[in-house]
């Protein structure tokens, strides 16, 4: 089977299509097939969480490294008891106050999650998303989904139907079409099944809130640390084909430096593709600009993947980014940022 193409089904979701569309995808991932569903982060790649073969076949087309475990997904909370061993006091407060949404908790698991989705550890990631279609779905499917992005690994992140037929086009069985993801960075990776809460990935729901939920302080592990427990994290990730650099430091210095090195590139004869808010666009005439929408993280973390995958489309050889505040959604946004970029620069 390995490297011949399917045809791939784009479902879609509109108006009266919407029942079929999903029985219709409900079908093939219970008869073991791959499909591809909109989230509110981003569009997620799905396998039957029981499904050995089916999960092994999702790690061949993503290319992904064997440990680097999956999310899944349910619409209901009583899914989750066959799947974790112990809840924490914890998963209450949280699932209370945040789910569905863009929040994804690392529970102990249970004996009947195969090995495969949680890369052999012995915690299990679990997220309840918010969005119509994937609950619907979800609930349809009758089994929990897991469910990484649905891109090729080491590629931005998929926030259109679109996005996921250009990396897996002919190689899954089918996607639901969503329209456009609401947030566009994935969700917030956090690990309860220990004494203290940690923060794994930054994400969909910020640091802030969740220390506002719980009432202590949610803390990053540190350097070796994350190795082990998030195996994710230590790869490289989003990243588009041209050369990236991050300018990074107050605005008006960052838009600064990216004006030069812009002026600099274009006159060495170097296709020059820049990444920054709507309102500074007008200052790199000659590059190709992708606008990261009005101002603020919440807006240019929705635009932030189509903005890198469409300045690869162009073919540009270099892109120049705007970095943001590290505040609120700022932290997801920079985070991806900083894994797409080959180098930051200072201002
Ligand atoms: O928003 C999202 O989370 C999207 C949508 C589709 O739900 N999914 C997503 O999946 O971003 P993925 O596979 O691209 O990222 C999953 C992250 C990885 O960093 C992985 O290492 C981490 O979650 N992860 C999964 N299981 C884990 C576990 N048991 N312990 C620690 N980290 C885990
Ligand atoms: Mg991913």
């Amino acid at each position: 089977m390995r490297g011949r193409a399917i045809a791939t089904r784009v479902l879609p979701t509109g108006g009266r299509n919407r029942g079929r569309s999903i029985a219709t995808a409900a079908r093939l991932l219970r008869e073991g097939c791959l499909v591809a569903f909109p989230t509110e982060t981003v569009y997620g790649l799905g396998a039957g969480v029981f499904n050995r073969r089916a999960l092994e076949r999702l790690f061949r087309v993503k290319g992904r490294p064997r440990d680097n475990p999956l999310i899944v997904h349910i619409w209901h909370l009583d899914q989750i008891w066959r799947l974790v061993e112990t809840i924490p006091v914890m998963f209450w407060v949280l699932s209370e106050r945040f789910w569905p949404g863009p929040l994804t908790l690392v529970l102990r698991k249970s004996r009947a999650v195969p090995d495969v989705v949680t890369a052999g550890l012995p915690t299990v990631a679990i997220r309840m998303p918010d969005h119509a279609v994937a609950r619907a779905l979800l609930k349809e499917t009758g089994v929990p989904v897991a469910a990484p992005s649905a891109n090729i690994a080491g590629r931005p992140s998929p926030t259109r139907a679109s996005h996921v037929l250009e990396d897996l086009g002919g190689k899954i069985a089918a996607v639901l079409e969503g329209g456009a993801s609401r947030i566009g960075v994935e969700s917030t990776v956090l690990d309860i099944s220990g004494r203290r809460p940690l923060l794994l990935r930054p994400g969909g729901t910020t640091r802030e809130e969740l220390e506002a939920a719980l009432g202590m302080r949610v803390v990053s592990p540190r350097g070796s640390r994350l190795g082990p427990r998030s195996p994710g994290m230590k790869y490289r990730h989003y990243a588009p084909r041209a050369a990236m650099l991050l300018f990074e430091g107050g605005r008006p210095q960052v838009l600064a430096g990216m004006r030069s090195a812009c002026r600099g590139l274009l006159r060495r004869g170097i296709r020059a593709g820049v990444l920054c808010e709507g309102s500074a666009a007008s200052g790199f005439r000659g590059a190709d600009v992708a606008s990261l929408g009005g101002g603020g993280a919440e807006r240019a973390a929705r635009r932030l993947f189509t903005g890198l995958r469409m300045l690869d489309g162009r073919g540009v050889e270099v892109i120049l980014c705007q970095g943001f505040p590290e505040e609120r959604l700022g932290h997801a946004l920079m985070n991806r940022l900083r894994k797409a970029a080959g180098r930051r620069i200072r201002c």
